[in-house]
């Protein structure tokens, strides 16, 4: 998958883009065929253990890029720009976003409409590709005032309709819609020419994504109504340490097929 690829799937194949946070999940998603790997500042929550995206780093976030890279080569990777890496002068935004495409990522991903357009017209100027994210905006969850579903009434449906005409315009290759409500992610997809991907936006986006660890569900205190669940490896995990645990203190690992012998 490339950049052209992307754009020109819209209206005749469904994208795929799934989180991968190091160099394991890389492979699995890449191996089992994902359109897109996005590195996502959620590994804020998943992985690191932060209440929300918030405190996220750009050396954080390197890091994770990098080993994502060693785990899919080949794939397409969009890198997210943590909070306050972009908002801080357009200079420092594209060294920042630089920094990503140096690692290895393909495009970045920033949050944001109207506010961010020139921000992302800089980036694709100097050739970096952008991927937008509107409705909810997690780094944003202090000024909205929780997780909530956006695009409810007419007001907040103008809003995120003007800001993706503006990404779009802008120079964003695709734009990823976050809990928006069917109706409004449906209008948006089809009055914009560059594909949507949508997370509990419903079924008339051109594309999804999904944070790997919600789909493998390995978080167990996490189940919004959009996640559907296609494994349970939070408690599979858990009863094979169970398991190991109960052997080695019972005495029944290891076992003569797992030593050496001279
Ligand atoms: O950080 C992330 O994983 C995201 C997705 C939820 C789109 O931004």
């Amino acid at each position: 998958m490339d950049i052209n690829k992307i754009v020109r799937s819209k209206r005749k194949n469904k994208l795929v883009m799934i989180t991968a946070y190091d160099f394991i999940t890389a492979k699995i998603v890449s191996e089992a065929g994902v359109d897109i790997i996005l590195v996502g500042d959620s590994l804020g929550n998943v992985v690191l253990g932060y209440p929300n995206t918030i405190p996220v780093t750009m050396d954080e976030m390197m890091i994770h890029v990098a080993a994502v890279k060693r785990g899919a080569p080949e794939t397409f990777i969009v890198a997210d720009m943590p909070f306050l890496s972009y908002q801080c002068g357009l200079d420092k935004a594209v060294e920042n976003a630089g920094k990503f495409l140096k690692l290895g990522a393909n495009a970045v991903k920033i949050e944001g409409g109207i506010e961010v357009a020139e921000i992302v017209k800089k980036f694709v100027d100097f050739g970096i590709p952008v991927m937008g994210h509107l409705g909810l905006t997690p780094q944003s969850v202090n000024q909205i005032g929780g997780y909530r579903v956006q695009g409810k009434d007419e007001k907040s449906k103008r809003k995120l309709l003007e800001g993706a005409l503006a990404l779009q315009e802008a120079g964003a290759f695709s734009i990823v819609l976050e809990l928006v409500v069917e109706e409004t992610a449906k209008e948006i997809t089809e009055k914009i020419e560059i594909p949507t991907i949508g997370i509990g936006s419903g079924r008339f986006c051109d594309g999804q994504v999904v944070v790997l660890h919600d789909l493998l569900g390995l978080i167990p205190s996490f189940k919004p109504k959009f996640v559907k669940r296609y494994a349970n490896l939070f408690e599979t995990s858990k009863e094979a340490v169970i398991d190991f645990i109960n052997d080695v203190k019972n005495g029944i690992f290891p076992d003569s097929d797992h030593v050496f012998h001279i």
